[in-house]
Parts: C-alpha cells; structure tokens; sequence
C-alpha cells in the first residue's frame, strides 16, 4: 500500500498545549544530527544548560531537559527524591495535583493530600500549616493548573519549607515561559518545566532544575560504580541504608553524570529535540522575560474583554487566574463538544475541553507562547461568535472582536505614554 507524503493541515492552536511551534524551531530541529559525544554537541548541550538556568531564573548547577514528555520531569525528580515510606504533601487544585499524587505513590510515598475547590487555588498558609501537622519530606505542587485554569501564589511557601528542613518540587509545565517563575527567590528545591506550551517548542522534553539540597539526595541514593546491584549488596558492602532510585531511566544522579563534566553514558539523546530546545530557549531570551510574560498579559486581557463583551462567562476566581490558560463556562443548552468540532471543522482553530468534574462544563482556551498573538485571540473570537450563533446560543453579536480591538488599542496607547 502507498501512503501519501506527510501533509497535515495548517491549524490554529489555542488549547493550553501543545501549541503552535516557532518557525524558527521547526528548523533548527532539521540540523544535521551530530553524535552525543561530539564536542560540537557538547557545547550545544551546555549553551542550552546556560539558557535554561535564565529562563528559571536560577544561579542552579543543575538545569537541563529529561528526555520525555513534561511528566518525565516530573518523575525524575519524585522518584529520585521519594524513598519508600517518605511523608509527601501534595495539595491539590486541580488533575494535575492527582497526577503528582499518582506518582508519589507509585514510588512508595506515605501520600498527605489536601484539596481545594476547583476554580480556586489554595491561601499559602494553609499549606504552611499543614507542612508542620505533617512535617513531610518534601511538597510537591503545582504551579500553573491547567486543568482549571488557576496560579497557585509560592513565594512564601519556599521559604517556610526552608525553615521547616522540607524540600519543595513544583510543577511549572504550563507557566514556564509565559509567566513569572523565580525559582531562587520564592526558595523552589527542584521545578519542572514544559516544552509543549509556553517555550512553544514540541513535546518531547521536559527542563528540569534542581539545588544542591535535592542533589545531596540523590548522591546518597547513588548506585555505586562497583558492580553493586542489589539493595542487599549495597547495605553490606557500603552500608548505606537509603535505597537506589527503582527507575534507572529516570535516576537524576545518572542524567547529572551525563549533563555535568563527567558525560557518562546514559541514553542516546535526543538531539533534534535538544536543537529544538535551544531555538525556543533562544527565541525566549531575545524576546526578554519581562517583555514575554508582558505579551502573554496583554493577549490575555484582549481574550477576557471579547469573550466577556460576547456574553460568555469565565470560569475560576479571577484573583488566580492563570494568565495563560482561560477557562470559559459552556452556555446553557450548547453541546460543548459540537462547538468544538465546528471550530475545528470550518476554521481550523482548536480549543480545549477539560478533565473529571470539568468535562463539558467548560473550554479552555491557551494563549501560550507562539499561539498567543493578536491575529489568533481576534480569528478565535471571531469564529466562537459564529459558531455559538450557528448552536443557538444567545451572544451579543458583534461585540467581542470590538471589545478586543479595544482592548489593543488602549493598551498601544498605555505604552506610547510609557515611551514618550
Ligand atoms: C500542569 C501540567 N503538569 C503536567 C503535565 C503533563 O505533561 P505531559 O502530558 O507532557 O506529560 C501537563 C500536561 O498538560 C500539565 O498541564
């Protein structure tokens, strides 16, 4: 059987991942491959550590990609941290805090879980409470919930894990890149990041990185170069009572072997990816990160104005919004899942649906890295309209692309007198 040459169609990405990649991305991942070893790679591989020690803004040794998607990263750092019994705290706002959850358990966790209404996040003090009722050895949290659409605020949740000798792993797959993640100021141990999304890159990778707090861990998990295999071995040989990491793909004290100076075997990297990385890391610094987490802003506040000028009402507390992610309530009567056909279907746009309780009560809309400009918040809202008329729904015809166009405008003005 002939299968036709790969020719997808050209679409309009406005869910919360994966989004629209860079042009420049796209190209830089058709470089020629080179070995792993090679020193032309080598300094690739360090130029993009550099970058990415910026983008977390971090003095962190260790920053670099697992090779994976983002809950690769995710896994590496649990599981090479969680040793069987450990006390973990997760708070949960949303399926990505289930999702931590699933996977500290896997790995022998004692799981403490609290849990908030969706659509809201939590007040950091609870969580600073409930870290001393249960003095844990490390939180693990979300940052940027996608499935909700909700920021959890962390800045003081990291100092107060200092002070209480816990360690603190968040999830940023969905913030990174597009909104502001201070890893050393707000006192983060280790923080994942997301190709997929806000860095605008494809899925496939996912940036991790981690302080010298989690690297003590690990080191002392180490799987000894001795032809020690065994837990057994291990104990009578070196004496060591902390167990070597189960996973070996995943063990941070081996990809640390292979990033660091040492460039120990580990996998074959993935080296387009990594080409991809470095351009969408690269195109992240030109841009600025002010200026970056600025644009999202922007797009944001057009998108709210229209859908809210259409009629439609947002879903979630508004005081944590995620400025990336907006989560519109699906009218009365309108079969969610047609409307999101139709838009695909007549305009090539796509927009997200949500998980569990969210399925069907609302859509998610991403304004993430590459997706989120001007032309795409106006062609998104333009054909909601059209396309919730077409479903009957009542929307205030011809408003939102106005209320949008406002909202540019004003904010051009805004800027002219920041300038002049
Ligand atoms: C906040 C968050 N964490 C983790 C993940 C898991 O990422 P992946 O599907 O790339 O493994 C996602 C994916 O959407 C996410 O939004």
């Amino acid at each position: 059987m002939a299968y036709s040459e790969l020719n997808t169609p050209i679409r309009t990405i406005m869910t919360p991942g994966p989004v629209e990649v860079d042009p420049r991305v796209l190209r830089a991942m058709s470089t020629p491959i080179l070995g792993q070893f090679d020193p032309a790679f080598t300094t690739i591989m360090n130029e993009v550590m550099e970058m990415l020690r910026s983008v977390f803004q971090t003095t962190n040794e260790w920053a670099f990609p697992v090779d994976g998607t983002s809950r690769s990263g995710v896994e590496a750092l649990l599981c090479s941290v969680i040793e069987p019994g450990d006390k973990v705290l997760v708070p949960i706002f949303g399926r990505f805090g289930h999702l931590l959850t699933e996977i500290c358990e896997r790995y022998g966790a004692e799981v403490h879980t609290i849990e908030c209404t969706w659509g809201e996040v939590f007040d950091q003090q609870v969580i600073i409470e409930e870290i001393k009722k249960v003095s844990p050895k490390l939180i693990a949290i979300v940052h940027g919930e996608t499935s909700t659409g909700c920021m959890q605020p962390l800045d003081q949740i990291g100092a107060a894990c200092r002070t209480l000798d816990v360690l603190l792993i968040v999830d940023a797959v969905a913030s990174i890149g597009g909104v502001d993640v201070k890893v050393d100021e707000w006192f983060i141990d280790g923080l994942v990041g997301g190709t997929q999304k806000c860095l605008s890159v494809p899925s496939g990778m996912s940036p991790i990185t981690y302080n010298h707090r989690i690297e003590k861990v690990i080191t002392r998990r180490k799987k000894v170069e001795r032809g020690i295999s065994t837990e057994e071995d291990r104990q009578k040989e070196i004496g060591m009572s902390h167990p070597f990491v189960k996973s070996n793909y995943f063990d941070i004290s081996m990809l640390q072997d292979y990033w660091g100076p040492r460039r120990l075997n580990h996998h074959t990297e993935a080296t387009s990816m990594l080409y991809a990385l470095r351009e969408g890391l690269r195109i992240v610094l030109e841009e600025g990160l002010e200026s970056r987490f600025a644009r999202h802003k922007r797009h944001e506040e057009a998108l709210i104005s229209g859908l809210e000028a259409m009629g439609l009402e947002l879903y979630g507390n508004r005081d944590c919004k995620l400025p990336t992610v907006t989560c519109v309530t699906v009218p009365t009567g309108v079969d969610p899942e047609s409307v999101r056909s139709m838009l695909l279907n007549e305009f090539g746009i796509e927009i997200a649906s949500s998980f569990g309780p969210l399925h069907g009560k609302i859509w998610r809309i991403g304004t993430m890295g590459f997706s989120c400009r001007q032309e795409n918040i106006l062609f998104t809202l333009g054909a909601l309209e059209a396309v919730l008329i077409r479903h009957g729904a009542t929307v205030h015809t011809g408003k939102a692309l106005q209320a949008a166009l406002d909202a540019y405008s004003s904010q051009k003005k805004e800027n002219y007198s920041v300038t002049s």
